[in-house]
C-alpha cells in the first residue's frame, strides 16, 4: 500500500491537466445599495447613471460561478449608505483564522471597517484592530508564502509592517503609480496562491508592469520570471482584476489578451462581465475576499 499523494487532474479538458484547482471560501456583499455618488477614485463619476438592479444581477453571476465550481460563498449584509461596500476585497485580510482589518483612507468608506470586523468576530476569526490606514486584500495578496502589499494611493507602508507583524510572513512593498490603478488589485492577479508540494512555492502572478514604479517593476520581475506581464490594454478593462483558484481564473470578457495568455498557460479562463460595478471602480476581484481559516 502507497502513501504516495498524486493529485488528480481537475480535468481531462485539453490543455488544462496540469493546473490542480484548489477549494476557496470567499467573502461577498450583494449590491443593493450599490450607486456612484462619491468620487475616490478616477472611475467614479457621479453624474453618470447607476443601474443596482444591473449591478446586482452582474454580481449574481459572479456567486453564482463560484458555487458551480464547488467553492463556498459567505455573505455580509449590505448597509444603506454604504455603496462600496460590494467591494469585500478591501474589507480585511485573513490568513489562518486571523483578519486583519481595514482601515479606510477616505472618510465615505471609514464606517465599512468596523462592519466588516464584527462580521469576522460574529463568524469565528480571531481580528486584529488596525493602527494604520490599510484597504485589505485590496493592497494585500497573498502569494505562496509571501504577502505582496501595495502602497502609493490607499494602504501606507505603516500599514505593510504593522502587517508583518500579525501574520510573522514576509512583506513585499510594492509602489503604485497610475492612479487608475490604485489598488494591488488592479494591477496583479494571483495565479496560483498556494505553496505546491513538499512546500515548494510554484505561485505565479500576472501584471502589469506600468502601474509600478521603476524599484517595483525590478522587484517583479526578479522574483516571478514566469509572470505574464499583460498588455496596457487589458489592464485598463481591470482584466487583472480576476480570482483564480490555481486552475480557473474568472476575468472580464473584455480582457481578450489576458484571456488567450492564460490559455497558453494552461488555466482554464471563465468570463465574467462586471461593467456596472466597474463604473464604482471595482471588477470581479474587489468583490471577493478571500477567508483562509
Ligand atoms: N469605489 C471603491 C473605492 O474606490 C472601489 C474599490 C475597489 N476595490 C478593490 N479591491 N480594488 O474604494
Amino acid at each position: 500500500m502507497s502513501h504516495d499523494i498524486a493529485p488528480a487532474p481537475a480535468s481531462t479538458a485539453s490543455g488544462t491537466e496540469g493546473r490542480i484547482q484548489q477549494h476557496r471560501s470567499y467573502l461577498m456583499c450583494r449590491p443593493e445599495h450599490f450607486t456612484v455618488s462619491y468620487t475616490i477614485n478616477p472611475w467614479m463619476e457621479p453624474a453618470n447613471p447607476t443601474d443596482t438592479a444591473l449591478a446586482v444581477r452582474q454580481w449574481q453571476a459572479l456567486y453564482d460561478t463560484y458555487l458551480a465550481l464547488g467553492h463556498d460563498v459567505q455573505l455580509i449584509d449590505p448597509i444603506p449608505g454604504l455603496p462600496d461596500m460590494v467591494y469585500t476585497a478591501n474589507g480585511g485580510f485573513v490568513i489562518g483564522g486571523i483578519a486583519y482589518g481595514a482601515k479606510f483612507r477616505y472618510q465615505e468608506r471609514v464606517p465599512e471597517g468596523p462592519a466588516f470586523m464584527d462580521w469576522f468576530r460574529d463568524n469565528g476569526f480571531e481580528v486584529a484592530e488596525p493602527v494604520e490606514v490599510n484597504e485589505g486584500e485590496g493592497d494585500f495578496l497573498l502569494v505562496g508564502d509571501t504577502i505582496l502589499a501595495g502602497t502609493g494611493f490607499r494602504s501606507t507602508g505603516d500599514s505593510h509592517r504593522e502587517l508583518a507583524d500579525v501574520f510573522g510572513k514576509e512583506v513585499v512593498s510594492l509602489t503604485l503609480v497610475d492612479p487608475r490603478f490604485y489598488h494591488l488589485d488592479t494591477a496583479i492577479s494571483v495565479l496560483d496562491p498556494v505553496q505546491g508540494p513538499g512546500g515548494v512555492d510554484k505561485a505565479n502572478i500576472a501584471y502589469l508592469e506600468h502601474a509600478f514604479d521603476a524599484r517595483s517593476q525590478a522587484v517583479l520581475a526578479e522574483r516571478y520570471p514566469d509572470a505574464i506581464k499583460v498588455a496596457d490594454a487589458d489592464g485598463a478593462v481591470f482584466g487583472l482584476n480576476s480570482a483564480s483558484d490555481g486552475r480557473n481564473v474568472i476575468i472580464s470578457p473584455r480582457a481578450t489578451g489576458f484571456e488567450a495568455q492564460l490559455r497558453e498557460r494552461g488555466y482554464n479562463p471563465v468570463l465574467v462581465d462586471l461593467s456596472e460595478l466597474l463604473l464604482g471602480g471595482g471588477g470581479i476581484k474587489c468583490c471577493t475576499l478571500e477567508l483562509r481559516r
